[in-house]
């Protein structure tokens, strides 16, 4: 019998949607009303409000910090920063020549080989790998940046937290304070999405009592795709494709040319990367953020391009398919706005949801059962083989 199908010509379950996959008390979204929120903060009380450290501390360990808890946490994070020997050699080979996320996929399963925790699912193993994990993850994309650019990556500074010495590695200049707080607050928007499919991928490698390296790999493995992490990338390449056809165009052309964009691909039936949500029926609270800091790092660089063709795109859209965007797309400007290359804009994101994923992993280790859903079978009905000289 023909399935019953939704408005999307999907089955209803199809993409596990609206199946509850996991209990979890490290955030929860609303997707009718718009709300996120990390171990009951709204996503909008801690935007800004909170360092990236502090954010990831709240994630692993359940709290925010005291000043005295987070010295020690940030004290912890920096002192974890090595990547290992094992990193080095492989960054040597061939892997620093793949694409970002392919060598970071390899590179992150690498550190597992000189973690001294390796092998240990106990909750203190856990926690010392989350913070590990948090503080490796950045000097593993600054790495590959610096190997691939054929230069050293500049010492960290120990004045600056997590999005500070990643920026002062990966561009090797001393970023500027607005720059910081603009990446610190990114991260912070990234870090933990419920049952997201890289943390969902993450979760069902780890119930297998596999170990913390192993689901993080799976994870960034996920990430990967162009309907997940990927899809900020794709939205730098679109604003990028408009602004060559606009060319030396005015404002009017610039806005003309992102609307006949927009059109053209979804009369083409193509996507457009940025929007859509399989859980908000509402604007994304992450857009609402990084919306606001596209707006002022025009502004404030002089060159208000990016963000006002992401506007545009944004208002086609909406008129269009009645779709708004995601976290991904206002992040693609910001991120180009900051100086972060391209195609390291996903391995942006993997910098901030390690944080959650270890958190997940965390979660899933205290409370384990194996994650194996069934599966509605629509092969041929039973047969038996015929043999080779048969067939
Ligand atoms: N552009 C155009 N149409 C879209 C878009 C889009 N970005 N997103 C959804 N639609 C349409 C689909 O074509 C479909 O239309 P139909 O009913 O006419 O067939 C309908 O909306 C439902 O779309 P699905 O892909 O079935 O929705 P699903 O919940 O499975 O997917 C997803 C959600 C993957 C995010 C989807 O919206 C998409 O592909 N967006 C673009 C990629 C993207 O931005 N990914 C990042 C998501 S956020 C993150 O992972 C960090």
């Amino acid at each position: 019998m023909p399935q019953q199908q939704g408005s999307s010509g999907a089955k209803p379950g199809k993409g596990l949607a609206d199946v509850v996959a996991a209990s979890t008390a490290i955030s929860d979204i609303d997707g009718r009303a718009g709300v996120l929120s990390y171990r009951g903060y709204d996503i909008h009380d801690l935007a800004g409000a909170v360092s990236f450290e502090e954010c990831a501390y709240l994630l692993h360990r359940g709290e925010l910090p005291s000043r005295a808890e987070l010295e020690a946490y940030a004290t912890e994070l920096s002192a974890s920063r090595d990547t290992g020997p094992s990193v080095t050699a492989v960054l040597g080979a061939s892997v620093a020549e793949r694409p970002p996320m392919e060598a970071l996929r390899t590179l992150v399963s690498a550190l597992s080989a000189d973690d001294p925790d390796t092998g240990s699912n106990d909750p203190e193993a856990n926690a010392r790998k989350a913070a590990r994990l948090t503080a490796q993850m950045p000097v593993l994309v600054a790495a590959y940046q610096a190997r691939r650019a054929g230069r050293e990556v500049a010492p960290p500074d120990p004045e600056l937290g997590i999005a500070g010495n990643f920026l002062l590695q990966i561009t090797g200049e001393r970023p500027d304070p607005t720059a910081v707080a603009m990446l610190d607050e990114c991260l912070v928007l990234h870090a933990d999405h419920t049952m997201n499919a890289s943390t969902f991928a993450a979760r069902v490698c780890a119930a297998t009592l596999s170990d913390m390296h192993s689901a993080v790999t799976a994870a960034m493995g996920t990430l990967k795709g162009p309907l997940h992490g990927g899809a900020n990338e794709q939205v730098m390449k679109m604003l990028t494709e408009i602004d060559e056809r606009v060319g030396d165009g005015d404002a009017g052309a610039r806005r003309d040319t992102a609307e006949r964009y927009v059109r053209e691909r979804l009369d083409a039936g193509a996507k457009i990367m940025g929007f859509g949500h399989r859980v908000y029926r509402t604007e994304d609270p992450r857009a609402t953020h990084l919306r606001k800091m596209s707006e002022s790092l025009g502004e404030l660089s002089g060159d208000t391009r990016w963000y006002d063709m992401s506007a545009h795109m944004e208002r086609t859209v909406f008129v269009v398919k009645g779709l708004r965007p995601n976290v991904d797309f206002y992040a693609a400007s910001v991120y180009h706005y900051l100086g972060v290359p391209t195609d390291l804009f996903t391995p942006v994101f993997a910098v901030s949801r390690m944080s959650g994923w270890t958190a997940h992993v965390i979660e899933q280790h205290e409370d384990n059962r194996l994650i194996r859903p069934d599966s509605e079978y629509i092969g041929p009905s039973p047969r038996k083989p015929a043999p080779l000289g048969e067939r």
